[in-house]
C-alpha cells in the first residue's frame, strides 16, 4: 500500500555489489501485474515465474491481474481504468507493467496509460541500469551504467497545439521543467551514484541550446551536493556533465566512461534505448518507476508489434525488472538470485531468443532462468 514503503529502501541502489538491504518484515508481498499490448502480454507472465520461483527468500507474492492499454481502450473506452490505479494505490505493494501499444497517429480520448500512472502514483524516477554480461563472471562488465530519467515531465506534459496559419500549419508544445522535479531526480541520482563503486554521476542537458529549461535542469541537479539537508552526504559523488547530442557519440564510442547518467525525461528515454543497442538487445534491459511511496517494475522495451504471437520475445528484461524491483524493495538477496540466474543463462548462451542470435523461444528461455533459480 502506498504508505508503506519506508523512503531508505527506495533508495536501495540498483548496484549489484553495493545494494543495501532494507529487510521489510511483511508477510506477503501485493503485486499489480498490468501486461498491457502486445508482447508484454507474453513476458510480464515470466517476470512473474521468476518471482514464484524465489519461495522463501521473499514474502509469499500475492498477484493482482489489473488492466490497461490500447488494447483495454478500444475495448471499453478506456486506457487506464480508475480500478487499476485505486488497486495499485490502496491495495498493492509494488507492482509490474509490460507495455503499451500506444498509436502514432492522434486517437480522441486516448491517453498512453503509461506516461498516465507515472505521473498518477507520483513514479517521478525511471531507472534503467544497462549492463553487459562478462565472458567471465569475475571480470567486470564492459558497459555498466545506468540512466537516471526523469519521469514526469518535460515534453511528457503532453501540451500540445495546432494552429492554421497562413503560411499553413504550425504545432507547438510546451516542455515543462522545474526546480522540484530536477531536485528529486538529482537527489535519486546522487543516491544511486553513492551507492556504485565507481561513485560518478554524468548531467545530461541541452543547454548550450535551451538555456531556460535545460539551463534549470542543470543547475538544479548540479546544485543537490549543496543543498542544506544534504550535509556533505554527496561529497564523494564526482560529477561531470555532457551535452545530450554528444553523450550519445560518447555513448557508442566509449560506453566505459559512464557510471550513473541523469537526464530530463526525452533524452533520458532516447539514450536508455541507445544504450540497450551497446548491450545486444532492447529484450534485456530493465527500469524501474520509482517514487517515494511505490515503485514499479517495467521492460525498456515497447509493445514490439513486428514479434507478436511468435513466441520469441526476449522475457529476459522483464525478469530484470522484476528483480530490480525487489532490490529496490530492500530483496537483496531475491534479486541477486534473479540477476545471476539471468546472466548464467546469456554466459552459456544455449538458450537464448532471436534478437540475441539465438533460436529459443520464449518459453524455453524462461524454463532455462528458471532452473537456475
Ligand atoms: P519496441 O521497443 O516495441 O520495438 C523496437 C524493436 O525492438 C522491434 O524490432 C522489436 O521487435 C524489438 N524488441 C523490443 N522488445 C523486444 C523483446 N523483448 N524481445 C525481442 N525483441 C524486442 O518499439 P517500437 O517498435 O518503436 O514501438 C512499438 C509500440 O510500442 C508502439 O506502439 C509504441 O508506442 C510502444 N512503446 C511502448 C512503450 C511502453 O509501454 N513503455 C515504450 C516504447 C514503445
Ligand atoms: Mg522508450
Amino acid at each position: 500500500m502506498m504508505q508503506r514503503l519506508p523512503l531508505r529502501s527506495l533508495r536501495a541502489p540498483p548496484s549489484r555489489a553495493l545494494a543495501t538491504s532494507a529487510s521489510p518484515t511483511r508477510q506477503s508481498l501485493k503485486i499489480g501485474l498490468i501486461p498491457g499490448d502486445g508482447i508484454g502480454v507474453e513476458v510480464i507472465p515470466a517476470a512473474k515465474a521468476a518471482i514464484v520461483a524465489l519461495g522463501s527468500d521473499i514474502p509469499k507474492p500475492d498477484f493482482v491481474d489489473l488492466d490497461a492499454g490500447f488494447e483495454c481502450f478500444t475495448r471499453t473506452g478506456v486506457a487506464l481504468p480508475e480500478e487499476t490505479v485505486r488497486v495499485l494505490e490502496e491495495e498493492c505493494d509494488c507492482a509490474i507493467f509490460g507495455a503499451v501499444s500506444s498509436p502514432t497517429r492522434r486517437v480522441v480520448g486516448y491517453s498512453s496509460p503509461i506516461v498516465g500512472l507515472r505521473k498518477r502514483l507520483d513514479l517521478y524516477a525511471n531507472v534503467r541500469p544497462v549492463t553487459s554480461v562478462a565472458a567471465d563472471p569475475n571480470e567486470k562488465p564492459d558497459v555498466d551504467l545506468v540512466v537516471v530519467r526523469e519521469n514526469t515531465e518535460c515534453l511528457y506534459v503532453k501540451q500540445e497545439e495546432l494552429k492554421h496559419t497562413e503560411n499553413g500549419k504550425e504545432a507547438r508544445a510546451t516542455r515543462l521543467i522545474t526546480e522540484r522535479a530536477s531536485r528529486r531526480i538529482g537527489q535519486m541520482a546522487f543516491d544511486i551514484a553513492l551507492g556504485r563503486p565507481r561513485k560518478h554521476l554524468t548531467v545530461i542537458h541541452k543547454s548550450n541550446v535551451l538555456s531556460v529549461t535545460d539551463g534549470l535542469f542543470r543547475e538544479t541537479v548540479r546544485e543537490v551536493p549543496t543543498l542544506p539537508e544534504v550535509n556533505g552526504k554527496y561529497n564523494d559523488v564526482q560529477v561531470a556533465e555532457q551535452i545530450v547530442d554528444s553523450a550519445v557519440y560518447r555513448l557508442f564510442r566509449e560506453p566505459q566512461i559512464y557510471d550513473v547518467m541523469v537526464a530530463p525525461n526525452l533524452y533520458g528515454d532516447i539514450l536508455s534505448d541507445a544504450a540497450a543497442a551497446l548491450v545486444g538487445s532492447l529484450g534485456l534491459v530493465p527500469s524501474v518507476n520509482a517514487g517515494d511511496k511505490f515503485i514499479m517494475g517495467e521492460p525498456v522495451h515497447g509493445s514490439a508489434p513486428d514479434i507478436l504471437g511468435l513466441d520469441i520475445a526476449n522475457p529476459l528484461a522483464s525478469i530484470r525488472s522484476a528483480a530490480l524491483m525487489l532490490r529496490f524493495l530492500g530483496y537483496v538477496k531475491g534479486a541477486d538470485r534473479i540477476d545471476r540466474a539471468v546472466d548464467e543463462v546469456i554466459r552459456e548462451g544455449t538458450v537464448l531468443t532471436p534478437d540475441l542470435g539465438g533460436k529459443g523461444k520464449t518459453s524455453e528461455v524462461v524454463e532455462a532462468v528458471l532452473k537456475k533459480i
